[in-house]
């Protein structure tokens, strides 16, 4: 529930460009004292980048605490927070201070602060407004503090606010600095760079020698939706490596759910988790159909699109995808086939890059006709034939 300056193992690990957006966005935020609102899914990495915020700011010597709000009953919230007075309830034998009081000049991450309950909400928001901290039981206020407050949830706030969870003039006074961190779907060019560095790190704590990933299991890994995120993935590959002595990790290797979902997806598509997904899914290929099959020109049918965000990054993603399905991974070839002339090459790994668009190639290479179920038929073929 509370935790004191976990230092340990405070690496954010990835190469994609909405880490290194995140990145440099930490650096941005350590600069200031403004309050920080974190949102993502669970496993996504919220807790981390709080603990790079705090270690790379000034107050980086003063103490980060952290209290997960989820779960708690109101009254021990508020004394979690607040601190109490002797006598305030059954079982408050002395004067206790708040976590707030335990941070001076610090940081204060208040987790899953979408879980507050109204009343919590209102008494955050008066401790936002004066500084001030009242001790449960005590009738005025007891002294102010200077942290700083850095937030985060799960939850979509906007939508909690629309619906009358959650206070809309909290919502402005967190919101200040905001990370939105996306999903690891949604950016799976970090997923070997995250699996080598969590090999590496178990094989080291359970005294298992050198672990790498045969090109097939690699595959099944980068497919995976992973629900759980970066959690969920650190777990994996250490359930891996105990089970291994060493060696190569086989597809046969991978836990039954990891590989059952690479079977039934061919592809880690992210439009495969929008709600969106047939309208956008049909878009984008007939996107790709106008280029593969009626030399239209990436350039003059898509990109136009795109910078305009009538195209989302999913579903650049998916022509990519497609294009790449059809040239068995060769992204030299995608070009050709999407009309661009051979010199434009590096211009466009570049812009799918700049974007987090650019698909790994070698999944294209070694999947396809060992996951897609017979009677699935291939992307582009849903198309010709509808
Ligand atoms: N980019 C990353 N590089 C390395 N490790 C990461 C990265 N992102 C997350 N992790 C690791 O994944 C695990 C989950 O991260 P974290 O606790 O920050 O997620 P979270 O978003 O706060 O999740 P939850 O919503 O469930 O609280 C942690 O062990 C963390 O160290
Ligand atoms: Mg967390």
């Amino acid at each position: 529930m509370l935790n004191v300056n976990r230092s340990q193992d405070l690496r954010l690990i990835g190469r994609s460009h909405a880490i290194r957006e995140i990145e440099r966005e930490i650096d941005c935020a350590a600069r200031s004292d403004a309050k920080v609102l974190i949102t993502g899914e669970t496993g996504v990495g919220k807790e981390v980048v709080s603990r790079l915020i705090h270690r790379h700011s000034a107050r980086a010597s003063a103490p980060l605490v952290t209290l997960n709000c989820a779960g708690l009953p109101d009254s021990l919230l508020e004394s979690e927070l607040f601190g109490h007075v002797r006598g305030s309830f059954t079982g408050a034998y002395r004067d206790k201070p708040g976590l707030l009081e335990m941070a001076p000049n610090g940081t204060v991450f208040l987790d899953e602060v979408g879980e507050m309950s109204p009343r919590m909400q209102v008494v955050l928001l008066r401790f936002l407004e004066t500084g001030e901290i009242q001790r449960v039981g005590a009738d005025r206020s007891h002294t102010h503090v200077n942290v700083r407050l850095i937030t985060a949830t799960n939850r979509d706030l906007e939508k909690e606010i629309a619906e009358g969870r959650f206070r809309e003039d909290l919502y402005f006074r967190l919101n200040v600095i905001r990370f939105a961190i996306p999903p690891l779907r949604e950016r799976i060019d970090d997923i070997p760079l995250l699996i080598g560095y969590f090999l590496q790190m178990y094989c080291h704590l359970h005294g298992v020698p050198t672990v790498d990933v045969a090109p097939e299991a690699m595959d099944a890994l980068a497919s995976y939706r992973w629900p759980g995120n970066i959690r969920e993935l650190k777990n994996v590959v250490e359930r891996v490596v105990v089970k291994s002595s060493g060696g190569t990790v086989q597809h046969a290797d991978l836990p039954f759910d990891v590989v059952r979902s690479a079977a039934v997806r061919p592809s880690a598509s992210p439009a495969a988790s929008d709600p969106e997904q047939p309208q956008r899914t049909s878009q984008a290929e007939q996107l790709a159909e106008l280029m593969l099959k009626h030399g239209e020109s990436f350039w003059a049918v898509v990109h136009p699109l795109f910078m305009a965000r009538d195209l989302t990054r999913a579903d650049l993603r998916r022509i990519v995808q497609i294009g790449l399905e059809c040239t068995n991974g060769n992204y030299r070839m995608l070009v050709e086939r999407f009309s661009m002339p051979t010199e434009d090459y590096k211009r466009f790994l570049s812009f799918l890059r700049k974007h987090d668009c650019h698909l790994p190639f070698q999944r294209f290479r070694a999947v396809p006709a060992k996951y897609r179920p017979e009677s699935e038929p291939s992307p582009l073929r849903k198309v010709v034939n509808p």
